[in-house]
């Protein structure tokens, strides 16, 4: 083991703490995260804690340590604390806001084309049930730069909404939305706002206390993406505005005595990756937060250049656009379908040792490629080589 005080140089001296397979090329931290040995040791210990004695560890040791993994992870996003509970996942965040709303016919809902399809569908769900409209913001793709995002958003605002969801980094695109620019038109608008953060935290400098004064009334945030906690973790945090008849989507014993409460409990289910967030935040503390995302930052763009030249293509977004995930065309001119993204995923794994999602844009097949601090460019060198540069 490396002394505590001289960390590992950042890439392929960082795999021992991970147990990714050694013989793919891991391209795809965006989609579900990887979690550091350390944090899955943590998770053990805590499993470990409460099977030996499951009901004194849920009725008298769970209140408190998730409260202390709670403050642990709010101080890191910049969270007031007694506004951040735990959920499962993203989804589940954000299906909380959107289910707890007392849903009007008529109600506007704004949402980009390129929200994520779970969000997107809770919407058209509402839309059935409640008589809300959904009014979707156009984002082009390939997206010239912030003022077309910008103003994709203004169009769709401009007859005013109860409910505006913005994506901080778009799923697919990996494109990071200008929340400072976009959070004075929710406002202008009269609109609260769910913020869909699921790959903010650790990738973005999140300060969501800042974001709440901006306007922003709930932001759900993943804390199994880019802070690399176990599977599972993840967070809503509400504003003052946002408190008024929010409830988990799982109606709790709990039921009106508290944030804390309700969310904390939702009936039995396994806390432990919840409570390994502290460990998953001191990993990536020990390589620095802000060289963290620095690096990742850095390692995206090399890797986003290396592969454009290679298959003579633009990534779909500017580079002042990105932070650790880019998105780049394929070189081909099949049409994407659901059956052939699947495909391609896979040649890319099994001809190129390389696992990477293929996502259907605009009919056109693209690749969205993660950076991470256990990759070095060489890893993206087998897919750059995958096509010959066109014409
Ligand atoms: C913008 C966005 N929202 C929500 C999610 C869903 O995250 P989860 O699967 O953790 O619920 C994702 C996942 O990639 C995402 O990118």
């Amino acid at each position: 083991m490396a002394s505590p005080d001289v960390p590992d140089p950042l890439g392929h001296a960082q795999r021992r703490h991970w147990t990714l397979d050694p013989g793919i090329h891991f391209l795809n931290h965006g989609s579900y995260g990887a979690t550091p040995r350390v944090v899955l040791e943590s998770q053990s210990r805590w499993r470990a804690r409460m099977e030996r004695q499951p009901v004194q560890f849920m009725n008298d040791v769970l209140p408190g340590a998730l409260a202390g993994a709670r403050d642990r992870l709010a101080d890191f996003v910049r969270s007031p604390r007694e506004s951040l509970v735990f959920a499962v996942n993203a989804t589940e965040a954000c299906a909380a806001v959107l289910r707890s709303l007392d849903w009007k016919p008529g109600d506007r809902i704004v949402l980009a084309n390129h929200a994520y399809p779970a969000i997107r569908n809770t919407v058209r769900f509402l839309a059935g049930r409640y008589g809300v409209v959904p009014v979707e913001a156009g984002i082009p793709w390939p997206l010239p730069g912030d003022d077309a995002l910008v103003d994709a958003y203004a169009d769709a605002l401009r007859g005013g909404a109860r409910l505006a969801i913005f994506d901080h980094v778009f799923s697919p695109l990996g494109v990071v939305s200008p929340l400072g620019r976009l959070l004075p038109l929710a406002r202008a608008a009269g609109a609260q706002v769910l913020v869909d953060g699921a790959h903010a935290p650790g990738q973005l400098d999140l300060d969501v206390g800042r974001l709440f004064e901006m306007g922003a009334t709930w932001f759900a945030g993943n804390a199994h993406k880019w802070l690399c906690a176990p599977k599972g973790a993840a967070f809503l945090a509400v504003s003052d505005a946002g408190r008024e008849g929010l409830h988990p989507v799982v109606i709790s014993n709990f039921y009106g005595e508290g944030l804390a409460w309700e969310f904390g409990w939702t009936g039995t289910r396994d806390p432990s990756a919840w409570l390994a967030v502290g460990e998953a935040i001191d990993f990536i503390e020990s390589i620095g937060a802000a060289r963290y995302r620095s690096a990742l930052a850095t390692q995206q763009r090399e890797a986003a250049d290396l592969m454009a030249a290679a298959w003579g293509v633009q990534p779909g977004a500017p580079a002042s656009s990105r932070a650790a995930m880019a998105t780049l065309p394929m070189p081909i001119d099949e049409p994407a379908t659901r059956e052939s993204v699947a495909r391609w995923r896979l040649h890319f794994l099994r001809e190129h040792r390389t696992e990477v999602p293929v996502f259907d844009i605009g009919g056109r097949h693209w690749v969205r490629i993660s950076a991470q601090v256990y990759n070095e460019l060489s890893d993206f060198a087998p897919l750059a080589a995958a096509f010959q540069p066109q014409g």
